[in-house]
């Protein structure tokens, strides 16, 4: 089965509490937090104090998508603020500290990613592939919820599955933007395992079915029935 993260940035802020315990009730793998500066990105969303407050208030795992400059800085802050996996764009930094920013994350006991940019290419994944729990591969660009999926990311997520499969087979690949119910299916047909899901989640009135509908499909190397 394919795996569904549900991403904050489309709930109902005024009703985060409500909207993070029914990504549970719904039957959700992940909870999605994008962390954005207004530097790395033109967009500013939440930060520490709320993956903070969010953290008492679901079991799930709090999966911190960081979208600001030199990501090192915080990376300790997000751990100890409960997040669960954090995953660092490979832009926002030298390779020295985003090495030393996964390697931070692995000391105080969590998962570490890398993110990629649409334009950014495989081969600058490859430094990190044996340090991931996972990688994110970008099908918009990052900033906004809302945009229109870039289907041509797909060759790029078949080469990162293709390394991981040799170097890395526990890792993680994770799709993020523009992910729906017609989106999903050549995702995970490229070799995407856990999908992140904004608007298309947060727009359903049925949002337990969105999520079946995503389990129901076969991704590589998760048995069907659980992860
Ligand atoms: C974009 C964020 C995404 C976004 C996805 O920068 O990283 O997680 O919330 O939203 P949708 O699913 O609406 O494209
Ligand atoms: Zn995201």
């Amino acid at each position: 089965m394919a795996m569904i993260a549900p991403s904050i940035l489309s709930a109902d802020f005024a009703n985060l509490e409500r909207d993070v315990r029914g990504i549970a009730q719904n039957g959700g793998d992940f909870v999605h937090v994008d962390v954005m500066d207004g530097l790395f990105v033109p967009n500013l969303t939440v930060g520490i104090p709320v993956v903070k407050a969010l953290r008492p208030v679901t079991a799930l795992p709090l999966d911190v998508h960081l979208m600001i400059q030199r990501p090192i800085r915080y990376v300790e802050a997000f751990v100890q603020a409960g997040a669960d996996y954090v995953t660092v764009h490979v832009e926002a930094d030298t390779q020295e500290n985003t090495l030393a920013a996964l390697e931070r994350v692995h000391a105080l006991g969590r998962r570490a990613g890398i993110v990629l940019k649409p334009g950014t290419p495989v081969e600058a994944a490859e430094p990190y592939l044996r340090l991931c729990d996972m990688i994110l591969v970008m099908t918009v660009e990052p900033g906004f919820g809302g945009q229109r999926f870039m289907a041509d990311m797909m060759p790029k997520l078949r080469a990162l599955r293709a390394r991981l499969d040799t170097v890395n087979p526990g890792c993680l690949l994770e799709v993020d933007g523009g992910v729906d119910t017609q989106t999903a299916p050549v995702c995970v047909a490229s070799g995407a395992q856990v999908l992140v899901t904004g608007s298309a989640y947060f727009r359903r009135e049925d949002r337990g079915e969105f999520v079946r509908a995503i389990h129901a499909l076969a991704a590589p190397g998760m048995a069907d029935g659980g992860f």
